[in-house]
């Protein structure tokens, strides 16, 4: 008790601060997305992602290249097709941008870059939803032989991981049985395995194209509310073989981080999403807040929660920041 107890000796100095610092961000957390477009000679800046691109496939080895001398380990690609039609045939073509994206990476850097892929169909339908429509509902049990072949083409393309993000039922299971049947039983998965119907995906939707045409993702995605439902998505996806698990959005969820890491002791990973990123950048160019500060901030609280790996728009400028031991 005071005056015997004093918490604030061991704040009085920044040697002190740092002897009984708890959480320590480092590159090693990072996971830098990344959008390469079919449709594009040179890279677009993403009007609501401000120093966030799309990139042509001309760009990804230099981008690749940079992305490993900044010692971030890995990668998560999204593509924007050429062609999208109702089943998103380009989202499992041998041809297709991502496919073609992870060959291209792969040849330049190999081991040096952990490549994960996004597996989802939105980006791909004409539609605009995860999965195949039929009379205005998106199917389940279809869906999930398109992902299987999806993450099967990735795998193919030389992905590490592959990370389902479309929230279909048993899409997990389905992809391992695929990845194992085809002799890709040491491709992992990282599913997004409580991932929220959220309004902070709006920049993503811009950025990749991919807001759906009608209606909205409330009958796959969770409900905001819902924090017990998480937990027994992350079980199951677990059961039916996931390597990692994903909570996404991030900020708003950190209870969700810390409940799923506490409850799986599974290697974790938060998507700190488009639209944290966005808030954060408008923010300080319009000068309210110190960004790099915020930044640290917000990534620190992330693994603080419970996080092991931090996907985030921020990677880059981090891994510069801490490179100099700022
Ligand atoms: C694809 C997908 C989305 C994001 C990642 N994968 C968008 C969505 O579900 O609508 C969002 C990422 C972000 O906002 O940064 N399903």
């Amino acid at each position: 008790m005071f005056p015997a107890r004093r918490m604030r000796r061991l704040r009085r100095t920044a040697k002190i601060r740092s002897m009984v610092r708890e959480t320590v961000l480092t590159k090693n957390d990072l996971i830098y997305p990344i959008f390469v477009d079919e449709t594009i000679e040179e890279r677009v800046e993403i009007a609501s992602m401000p120093a966030q691109y799309r990139l042509p496939l001309s760009e990804v080895r230099d981008e690749a290249l940079e992305v490993v001398s900044l010692g971030i380990p890995a990668v998560i690609l999204f593509g924007i097709p050429e062609h999208k039609d109702e089943v998103g045939s380009s989202a499992y073509s041998s041809e297709g941008v991502v496919q073609r994206a992870v060959r291209e990476i792969k040849d330049e850097v190999g081991d040096d870059l952990v490549v994960i892929t996004d597996v989802c169909l939105c980006e791909y339908t004409s539609h605009g939803h995860c999965g195949v429509v039929k009379e205005g509902e998106v199917l389940n049990d279809p869906t999930l032989e398109l992902l299987a072949k999806e993450a099967v083409s990735h795998a193919e393309a030389g992905a590490d991981i592959v990370a389902p993000s479309d929230m279909m039922d048993g899409r997990v299971a389905k992809i391992r049985e695929a990845l194992d049947d085809s002799g890709y039983e040491s491709v992992a998965i990282m599913s997004y395995a409580a991932k929220y119907a959220s309004a902070f995906y709006g920049p993503f939707r811009e950025a990749a194209k991919s807001a759906p045409a009608f209606g909205d993702r409330r009958s796959y995605q969770m409900d905001p509310a819902n924090a017990n439902e998480a937990l027994r998505e992350v079980y199951l996806d677990i059961q039916e073989g996931a390597d990692m698990v994903m909570v996404k959005p991030a900020l708003a969820y950190l209870d969700i981080v810390a409940k799923v890491k506490e409850r799986f002791r599974m290697p974790t990973a938060a998507y700190n999403v488009s639209g944290e990123y966005a808030m954060v950048k408008a923010a300080s160019q319009a000068g309210y807040v110190d960004e790099k500060s915020l930044v640290l901030e917000v990534l620190t609280s992330i693994k603080r929660a419970g996080a092991d790996m931090i996907l985030t728009y921020h990677a880059k400028e981090v891994a510069t920041w801490l490179e100099r031991g700022e």
